[in-house]
């Protein structure tokens, strides 16, 4: 039921500060120490690399989740588009362990990987918000999202959750490895801050829904760049508005810009750079000024610690790895108002379906 919701998208990127409580109550105790199938954790150990499967949305999730993996358990992780890998699989390390994304537990090209690998006699997980769907019965191993049903088309919570699922698996994970990393990061703190941050974010609706208004609703294209972890939330976003305003959107490596796509920039190309990573910030800045000059209107979205005075969009401080559970939510929310500012409908994109069961 939306309530008085005009669209269940916009009830469920309201609800992503409930998911991300609802995440630390299943996941973690008292003392911050996740709490996840010991059965699982010693099959993951006795793994060489991780490979994470997803499509679309949470494909982008996954993008996430391989930086805190290796970050936090320093076991090199490689994540895979679905469809691509199985038709195609690659060279594989001696003993892979897959993770498997999916919102639905349906989505047929994620399913027919899991089949392949099964037959290859390789262990899995699958994280869904679905429990008894298809992935989470043929998986060995299930970890849910408990983010509540999703009806919008366009994922928002489940995108967060499987980042934060993910992030508490890499923190389980680490320890069982016994990496200092992993013990130091204070998830439950950091989850919570998040929520507030989430919080405040939803609370600006309408400072995000002139910025659409003025910036997006006109332009044929746009996008969104960042580097690292910055990139993997700008594909998300680049998404995110296309599949429900029909803009093309592309979601770039901000160094990559400059390699060709920048012919692109035409006077006023909304171009929204997301800036949360210290290392990169500078370099992000940059290549903004470098389309600012081609007459593109720049956009940002920024971490409190690296803003300066002209920034469009403010994002609280937290923990470098979750970033993107905060930078995330103003590019759902300025794709959601771009769809309601044309009449669209928000929550039925045309052409799509909420879970994806053709090949
Ligand atoms: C985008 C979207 C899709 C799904 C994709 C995978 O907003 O909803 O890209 O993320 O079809 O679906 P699941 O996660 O159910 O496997």
């Amino acid at each position: 039921d939306k309530g008085t919701y005009p669209f269940y998208m916009l009830k469920e990127v309201d609800e992503q500060p409930v998911v991300m409580r609802k995440i630390v109550q299943e996941y973690l105790n008292e003392d911050g120490v996740p709490v996840i199938d010991q059965d699982l954790l010693e099959t993951m150990k006795k793994a060489d690399r991780l490979y994470i499967i997803g499509a679309g949305t949470s494909y982008h999730a996954g993008l996430v989740g391989a930086r805190m993996f290796e970050r936090l358990t320093k076991v090199p992780t490689q994540v895979f588009i679905s469809s691509e890998f199985a038709y195609e699989q690659p060279i594989m390390s001696e003993r892979p362990f897959f993770i498997f994304l999916t919102q639905s537990g349906e989505t047929a090209d994620s399913r027919e990987v899991l089949v392949n690998i099964k037959k290859q006699g390789w262990p899995s997980l699958t994280i869904t918000n679905v429990p008894k769907s298809t992935l989470s019965r043929e998986a060995s191993y299930t970890l849910l999202l408990h983010a509540g049903p999703e009806i919008a088309v366009a994922s928002t919570k489940a995108y967060t959750a499987q980042v934060a699922v993910q992030a508490v698996l890499a923190k389980a994970f680490g320890m069982a490895r016994n990496q200092q990393e992993a013990v130091d990061f204070d998830l439950k703190q950091q989850l919570g801050i998040v929520a507030v941050g989430m919080q405040a974010i939803v609370d600006s609706k309408d400072q995000l829904e002139s910025i659409a208004s003025r910036y997006l609703a006109t332009p044929r294209n746009a996008f969104y760049i960042g580097r690292g972890i910055d990139w993997s939330v700008a594909l998300e976003s680049a998404l995110k508005l296309k599949e429900i305003s029909y803009v093309q959107a592309e979601g770039f490596a901000s160094g990559e810009l400059k390699h060709g796509t920048i012919a692109l920039i035409e006077s006023k190309t909304p171009v929204i750079g997301i800036i949360t990573q210290d290392r990169t910030a500078g370099l992000t800045r940059s290549n903004l000024q470098e389309v600012v000059s081609r007459g593109a209107s720049v956009l940002t979205i920024v971490s409190k610690h690296l803003a300066q005075a002209d920034d469009t969009i403010v994002l609280p401080d937290v923990d470098p790895l979750l970033t993107p559970l905060l930078s995330v939510v103003p590019a759902q929310l300025l794709a959601y108002y771009t769809s309601l500012g044309k009449g669209l409908d928000v929550d039925k994109p045309r052409n799509l379906a909420k879970s994806v069961t053709v090949q």
